[in-house]
Order: C-alpha cells, then sequence, then structure tokens
C-alpha cells in the first residue's frame, strides 16, 4: 500500500534507496519516484509509470547523485497510476514529500491552499501535504516544526518522508496510522515503511509510534519526538530474519518458495507453545490464563485471507472449546451496533498487523466492554500487537509474495493453539491430546502435501483456457474452499467462487456446465458422505470434477473426474492440510496463464488504507 524509503549517509543514496524501492515493490507497483538532494544542495526529481524498473531505467540515463534523498513506490488510492501522481511531491523546488496513506481532509486542506495561491499539478491527496509543509515552513522557518504543524491539520492515516532545500542535512519522517520504522546505520540513518527494504544497510531499527516524528540528519544522528512534541527514546530492535528472506532462494517466484516453506513455518510457530499433552496457555502472554478464564464468548476480526482463518477457527472454538464464536470482516464490523456480551474476548487476525481497517476494528472494540484483546500476527512490532492486550506471534517470517499462503497456514496453527488454549482453561483435560501430537507431526505431513506439486500442476492445465470456477468444501473447509477462490482470483484472474457444497442445489448449481471446474476439498470425516451426494449432483449436470481426497477414500480417476489423494490426516488439522494443494493449483495456473504472480494487478500486500 505504498512504499517509502529514506537514506541520510556518508555516500551517494540513489542505489540505496532503489534496493529499498525493490524490497518493498510488493506494497505498490503502479509507480515509482525519487528525489535526491544534490551537494549544492538542490533538489532533482525522476519520476516513472509502472514498476521500480521502470525508474531504474530512467535513473541509468540520468542518475540522482547526492547523500540525502527519499523514494516512494505507489498503489494508486487518489489519482490514477501517472508519472504527475507519482511521489515524490514537490512544492515549488524546495520541498519534495513521499506518503502512504489517506488524507481524508484533503478537499478542504486544497480548498484552502488554493486560495492562499498554491498551485497543484497532481490528483492526489499527497501534494495537499507538500504545499502544507511549504506554507508551515515559510512560517516557522525549520522543517521540523513545520512537519510537527502540517500534520496536527491532517486527518487520515499518514507516513511522511520530506527534505527541503533549506535543511540540506535533514529528513523528518512522520507516522499515524501507516507504518514507519527507522533504520539504524554506523554514522547514517534511513526510514522505510518496513525494515525488509534496508536489509541490505542494517539489520537495527526503531518501530515508530504513532504519532511519532523524527529527524535523521547527517552523521547518523536520529531525534525522536512524540505526538505532544516531547523528545523520546524508543528501543532499537535487532531484525531476526536475516537478508535470505528477500530472496527466492532458487524458487521462480516468491510466492513458491513461501508456499514450500510452510512445513518449516508451522514448526516455528509450534515451538515453545506445547506441553507433553496439553498447548501452554502462557504462550498467549503472563495474563492469558486468568484472562481465558472469564472468556464466555469470542469475536474474531480480520480481513480477506485472514478473515478465512478466523472462519476455520470458529468451528475449531466451538468444538473444541464450547466457546460461542462469531466472526466477521473488519470493515463490516466497525460500522455497525455491536453487541457485546459479558466475557467476550477480542480476536483480532493479521499478517501485516497493520491493516487499517482491522486496527479500526481493534480502536472501535477498545471502546466497548470485552473482556481484553488479542491479536495473532506475524510482525512484532506492528500496531495491532501493541495495541492488544495479548498477542501471539506467527512464525512465518516476512512473506513478500502478495497472496498469503504461509501466513494463513500459521494463523491457522496459532488458531488451532487458541481453541486448545480455550478448552483447557475451561476443563478439557487429556481428550484433546491426540490433536496436540497431531500438531507436532503436523511439518511432516505438510511435506508429504508439498511432494504433491507435481500432480497438482498437471492438473492445472485444465483450468487455463477457463473463465470461471467454483470451490467446494463442508463444515471446517467452507473457508478453506473460500481460500482456495480467492487465490486462484488474485493471482489467476479467472473468477472463482466458493460455496458450502449443500447450498449448490439452491442456486449455484445452474451455473455448473462443461465449461466451469468445480473443485472439492474432501477430507475423511463426518460430512464426507453428504459431501458425495452433492458431487454427484454436479456430474449428473455434466461438470468436470477435480476431487482433493483423502487417500482413503474409495474415489477413482475417471470421465470428468480427477481425484488428487491427500495423505491421512485427523479431522481437526485436515483444514491446514487442504489448503496447500489450494495454493499450488493457484500458483501453477498463474504461472500457466502468464500472470504476475507475486505481485498481480491492482493489489497490494499491506493494506493501509480503509
Ligand atoms: C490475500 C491477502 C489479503 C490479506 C488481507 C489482510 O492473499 O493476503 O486478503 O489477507 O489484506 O491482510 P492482513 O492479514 O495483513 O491483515
Amino acid at each position: 500500500m505504498c512504499g517509502i524509503v529514506g537514506a541520510v549517509a556518508e555516500r551517494h543514496v540513489q542505489e540505496i534507496l532503489l534496493e529499498g524501492l525493490r524490497r518493498l515493490e510488493y506494497r505498490g507497483y503502479d509507480s515509482a519516484g525519487m528525489a535526491v538532494l544534490s551537494d549544492d544542495a538542490r533538489l532533482n526529481r525522476q519520476r516513472a509509470v509502472g514498476k521500480v524498473a521502470a525508474l531504474e531505467n530512467k535513473l541509468a540515463d540520468a542518475a540522482l547523485k547526492g547523500t540525502l534523498g527519499i523514494a516512494h513506490t505507489r498503489w494508486a488510492t487518489h489519482g490514477r497510476p501517472s508519472e504527475q501522481n507519482a511521489h515524490p511531491h514537490q512544492s515549488g523546488d524546495s520541498l519534495a514529500v513521499v506518503h502512504n496513506g489517506i488524507i481524508e481532509n484533503h478537499e478542504t486542506l486544497k480548498g484552502e491552499l488554493e486560495a492562499q495561491g498554491y498551485v497543484f499539478t497532481s490528483e492526489t491527496d499527497t501534494e495537499v501535504i507538500a504545499h502544507l509543509l511549504s506554507r508551515e515552513f515559510t512560517l516557522a522557518q525549520d522543517l521540523l516544526q513545520a512537519v510537527q504543524r502540517s500534520v496536527a491539520l491532517l486527518e487520515g492515516a499518514y507516513a511522511l518522508a520530506v527534505v527541503h532545500r533549506a535543511d540540506p542535512d535533514a529528513i523528518i519522517g512522520a507516522r499515524k496510522g501507516s507504518p514507519l520504522v527507522v533504520g539504524v546505520g554506523i554514522g547514517e540513518a534511513f526510514l522505510a515503511s518496513d525494515p525488509l527494504a534496508l536489509l541490505q544497510v542494517t539489520d537495527r531499527f526503531i518501530y515508530m509510534m504513532e504519532g511519532d516524528v523524527v529527524r535523521l540528519s547527517q552523521g547518523g544522528s536520529i531525534e525522536l519526538f512524540d505526538a505532544g512534541g516531547e523528545r523520546v527514546e524508543r528501543p532499537t530492535h535487532i531484525f531476526e530474519h536475516g537478508d535470505g528472506v528477500t530472496s527466492k532462494g532458487g524458487y521462480r517466484h516468491f510466492m513458491l518458495k513461501e508456499i514450500h516453506e510452510q512445513s518449516q513455518v508451522i514448526a516455528a510457530t509450534l515451538e515453545g507453545r506445547l506441553g507433553d499433552h496439553q498447548v501452554l496457555v502462557n504462550s498467549f502472554g503472563t495474563d492469558a490464563e486468568q484472562l481465558f478464564r472469564g472468556v464466555r464468548q469470542v469475536h474474531i476480526i480480520a480481513c480477506g485471507t485472514s478473515y478465512h482463518a478466523g472462519m476455520v477457527a470458529r468451528y475449531w472454538i466451538e468444538k473444541l472449546a464450547g466457546v460461542p464464536t462469531q466472526v466477521e470482516v473488519a470493515s463490516e464490523y466497525r460500522y455497525r451496533e455491536v453487541v457485546v456480551p459479558e466475557g467476550t474476548l477480542f480476536v483480532t487476525l493479521s499478517q501485516s498487523g497493520e491493516t487499517a481497517d482491522t486496527l479500526a476494528a481493534l480502536r472501535f472494540a477498545k471502546q466497548r466492554d470485552y473482556r481484553g484483546s488479542l491479536a495473532i500476527c506475524n510482525v512484532p512490532g506492528s500496531s495491532l500487537v501493541r495495541e492488544s492486550d495479548l498477542t501471539l506471534m506467527t512464525q512465518a517470517g516476512p512473506e513478500i509474495g502478495v497472496a498469503s499462503t504461509k501466513a494463513f497456514t500459521t494463523q491457522l496453527v496459532a488458531l488451532m493453539l487458541l481453541a486448545l488454549a480455550l478448552g483447557r482453561v475451561r476443563g478439557a483435560n487429556g481428550e484433546h491430546a491426540p490433536i496436540v501430537q497431531g500438531l507436532r507431526e503436523l511439518p511432516g505431513v505438510i511435506n508429504q502435501v508439498l511432494a504433491l506439486d507435481g500432480e497438482v500442476e498437471r492438473l492445472s492445465m485444465a483450468f487455463a483456457e477457463k473463465h470461471h470456477a467454483l470451490f467446494l468444501g463442508r463444515g471446517a473447509h467452507f473457508p478453506i474452499a473460500q481460500e482456495g477462490a480467492l487465490k486462484l482470483k488474485e493471482i489467476s484472474y479467472i473468477h472463482a467462487e466458493a460455496y458450502p457444497a449443500g447450498e449448490l442445489k439452491h442456486g449455484p448449481l445452474a451455473l455448473v456446465d462443461s465449461e466451469m471446474p468445480v473443485i472439492a476439498v474432501a477430507p475423511n470425516d463426518e460430512l464426507l458422505e453428504k459431501l458425495k451426494s452433492n458431487l454427484q449432483e454436479v456430474r449428473a449436470r455434466g461438470g468436470e470434477l477435480f476431487v482433493f481426497a483423502d487417500e482413503s477414500i474409495r474415489m477413482e480417476t475417471s470421465a470428468h473426474l480427477h481425484v488428487l489423494r491427500v495423505p491421512a490426516v485427523s479431522d481437526a488439522l485436515a483444514p491446514i492440510v487442504y489448503t496447500i494443494p489450494l495454493q499450488l493449483l493457484a500458483y501453477h495456473v498463474a504461472v500457466l496463464k502468464g500472470t504476475d504472480v507475486d505481485q498481480p494487478r491492482n493489489l497490494a500486500k499491506s493494506v493501509t488504507v480503509e
């Protein structure tokens, strides 16, 4: 959702900024730009429509020389992708700004600024910030103060980086509602939307808090100020995942690499959280046991893929802990009158921990009478983690492919731990030991499923020419079917929908013909016989069926029926296992169609706007 990089260094910064943009491209990739202050304090800028490579080509012809600069990769919100709308935005030739987020009062501010003589050349809300900063600089004659005064007038979300010719040694950064980290160098300092962007220059980071403003200056000086303008110190964290995460490691795409990492990251997510026969409740924090004891209901809030993980958890929590559970997409939840029964636990799920809708839902929930909040998240130090009472970190490591894979399956594992923990504090005693054992064995089972890659690739050929697909599942596998459909549409652009298989006859069956592949998830559980009847309904209408079935089920590949045998797994953990062939299917179909698998059109990884 737009990526920002800034550098104040002892060397020319163009390459540092460019590499940062390449690493942030997953956040947005419709245009990119850079502004660098030259040694004689002139502000030089290059912008290009399209991916970072287009900017790189321009810079190859006309390099930007200087030791201080800012750069941006864009995901359009206000104004179509064009060079004029690309960042950095300038006010005159003195000041440049890059911005991630949305300024909700930009129209009012624009009206004011136009009346004061400022001329706008783009359709963006960011240009309002550039002129506002320029006006405030004229009044304050100090860039830090100009930023502090300007952000006080902004409504909405922002992460900003600003440079000005009159303060040629400094970059000012500010954040509210959008992520921004400071990279701590040796005699150098950096800013970025995500630590990944800076791993080539540092592994030490300061996570800025809501409302913080920072001044980075030559010599590596970092001065942080809180929302009230007071000077503050924030802890420096060492980034622990290493720089290997930003390479494809021999795979053709990040997405394929991340699919194949699932066994390892699931093992990492389980590490230290299982006792002999039970989950360790204090994995959720020292207060968790006491807080969980009073839980009578659970509300789970998330978006997209994370929402699907929440939907699976509803089946698990109700079954294993007997606690009524509601799941809702964040953008809907926060705009209705929510009834919060006594003892309700509020759970957010988010890979990034910065999703604007989910964060806003948490803030909305904190105004209500919840028993407490728990965030299941993959990014330590993210806003969601900082603002929740309890956290359980998934250990997926950074996920670069825009379509989420390993973050989803690690969320499922974390949610199974939650269901078991709630069950445990409510008196489940030993009966869940087989699931705990199943979790221990899960990484091995995942490896067996990954070995089906070649078979799934062969099946994928039947989809490359299709325009639509239907996914079916029952029980906890209905959300897995939904996730399979989402993966397929996101990266192959094939229209895909998912239904609980029992719903087919109530309408969608009308769509079934030989042009509509139907994919069914068929674990060997109590709903299998019902699912088989639903599949007969498809066959009887001439549909082409692709069934991902437990290896013990008697079902053979025959005319219009393709069966992929999945290793046997316990009912409880089957949703995690069945996710993987669906991810592989979407991946191979996308490769066959020649789409941009890691950066599908119109999408961005971290959705920090509402
Ligand atoms: C789809 C996908 C998105 C995200 C959604 C929420 O592959 O990744 O649907 O799941 O944007 O993001 P997080 O989990 O970061 O809150």
